[in-house]
């Protein structure tokens, strides 16, 4: 059974990579840094999961994506070939907690499968590999279903 592969974007504060590292390390899942120009010029063969952050961008209507996560959603491919998106974020940003995924959510009609704060617990890691198990269950292949593309 194949793994769904892991995109994801971390700022320099790199929370989010060790979060990406910790799975990788679970069940060796490829995880995919964004921040990379080859891999945000890549198109995922099948179907895959994003990982972003959430910057709200110093207003109350810009709750943003990070733009490498932008630049990567501008292929179509990779726009259908999303299957879900796991936020982290804060708790202390009140409404605006993982307002990036969520938002994304609703434009892309993707679900949100997992939440977490900062770079997780283990706790998180592990819940979060076992939603991406499931996933893999329903959706791993390197060629998305007919009629999916
Ligand atoms: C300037 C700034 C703005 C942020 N805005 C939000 C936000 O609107 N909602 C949220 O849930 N978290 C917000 N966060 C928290 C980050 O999304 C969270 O810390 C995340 O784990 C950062 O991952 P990274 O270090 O890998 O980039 C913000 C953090 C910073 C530094």
């Amino acid at each position: 059974m194949g793994q769904v592969p892991v995109y994801y974007y971390s700022s320099s504060s790199n929370l989010i990579r060790r979060f990406a590292d910790r799975l990788r390390d679970t069940d060796g899942r490829p995880v995919l840094d964004l921040s990379r120009r080859d891999v945000r010029q890549s198109e995922p063969a099948g179907s895959w999961v994003l990982l972003t952050p959430s910057y709200k961008a110093g207003n109350d209507v810009h709750a943003t994506l990070p733009g490498a996560v932008r630049a990567f959603l501008r292929s179509p491919a990779a726009r259908r070939r999303l299957i879900g998106i796991i936020g982290s974020g804060n708790r202390n940003f009140g409404r605006f907690y993982q307002a990036a995924a969520r938002e994304l959510a609703v434009v892309s009609g993707r679900p949100v499968v997992f939440e977490f704060e900062l770079a997780g617990t283990p706790e998180d890691v592990a819940a979060c590999a076992r939603v991406l198990n499931a996933l893999d269950a329903r959706f791993a292949s390197a060629e998305p279903p007919q009629g999916r593309r």
